[in-house]
């Protein structure tokens, strides 16, 4: 049997839902449903978790209950959560919520980013950076090209296909915050992963999440040293054949006076994805536009070039193969 059998229960599970959901906001006035929409959506939006139930803090509005609690299950039957304390952010393509759990055998916040169950029903034009990147599996490993059962139904884009599509791009994420963080970047530690979700050090404290760059002012001494370390982080990524590809104040946190980078799932290589150079041009733009801004001089299209002839020799051997 197939280890990708066990897709099938999130693929099932959201579609039927998600059809009972839109039959549920179709109906209309005229026509007197017995019971009313909203009793529907309560009743399909209960949770029903198969191995032992949990409960947890955090209030989920009802559309979001459902995939918050199947997503964060595995990991509430690991114990390596035990509770949902708020949602820090809803993003363009996931939820971050602050959690509590064990982290070896420390009790500690946890960020869990959960993927929206949008995303494999309809993935994000991400066809720019998926060129030249294998299909990821659960664990992490790639898909062959010769598995022609999963490669023709990412290609006919069955929700299996999408599932499948949907895990790898979140594996993405993980592996290379992974990567990155053993290599000394500047990331939040991942601690765990499943078909829907990542666990990762949370940055902030018990009052709130970090902001992003784009939501704080920086003092004036801050932002030359801050650059830096961008930069330095930047460069660490290319050292390590690793383009972030959505690098902007929007995915940097700052938190006592350092900064963090995250959002990892479009990640792309540079020797193997034609757009590798402008997709590298465009994050490097964006965080001198951004530092511009607070009087921080740079050259950023001199620093593209230098950087990309340092690093990007096709004649050196890659660093590491794993992303
Ligand atoms: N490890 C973390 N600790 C604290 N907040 C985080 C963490 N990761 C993400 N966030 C917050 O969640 C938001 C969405 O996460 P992000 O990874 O950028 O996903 P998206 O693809 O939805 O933008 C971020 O803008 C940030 O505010
Ligand atoms: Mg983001």
């Amino acid at each position: 049997m197939s280890r990708y059998e066990d897709y099938d229960w999130i693929e099932e599970d959201f579609s039927r839902k998600d059809r009972k959901l839109r039959r549920a906001r179709r109906v209309r006035g005229g026509h007197r449903p017995k019971k009313s929409a909203r009793q529907q959506i309560d009743e399909i939006a209960e949770p029903t978790p198969t191995e032992g139930e949990f409960t947890i803090s955090y209030s989920p509005a009802r559309h979001e209950k459902v995939w918050l609690l199947q997503s964060l299950q595995p990991f509430f039957d690991e114990d390596l959560l035990t509770d949902v304390q708020a949602l820090v952010k809803g993003g363009k393509e996931a939820n971050v919520y602050r959690c509590e759990g064990q982290v070896s055998t420390q009790r500690s916040l946890i960020a869990a980013k959960v993927y929206r169950p949008r995303m494999f029903r309809n993935l994000r034009n991400d066809k720019v950076y998926r060129e030249g990147r294998g299909l990821l599996t659960e664990e992490g490993r790639t898909v062959k090209t010769n598995d022609h059962r999963i490669m023709r139904a990412v290609g006919k884009k069955t929700a299996f296909g999408q599932q499948i599509a949907h895990t790898s791009w979140l594996m993405y994420e993980y592996n290379t915050l992974k990567q990155l963080y053993e290599a000394g970047a500047a990331v939040p530690q991942p601690y765990a992963v499943d078909k829907n979700a990542i666990l990762m050090q949370y940055i902030g404290d018990e009052h709130g999440a970090a902001p992003t760059l784009h939501e704080i002012e920086l003092d004036d001494d801050e932002a030359q040293p801050l650059f830096q370390e961008v930069l330095r982080n930047i460069e660490l990524m290319l050292r390590h054949s690793l383009i972030h590809g959505d690098l902007s104040a929007y995915n940097i946190l700052y938190w006592e006076g350092t900064i963090t980078l995250i959002d990892f799932p479009q990640v792309t290589k540079p020797q193997s994805n034609r757009n590798a150079y402008r997709i590298f041009e465009r994050d490097v733009q964006r965080v001198c536009a951004y530092f511009a801004r607070l009087g921080v001089q740079s050259d950023p299209d001199g620093l593209v070039r230098q950087l990309w002839e340092q690093y990007t020799d096709p004649d050196l051997p890659e660093l590491d193969d794993e992303a």
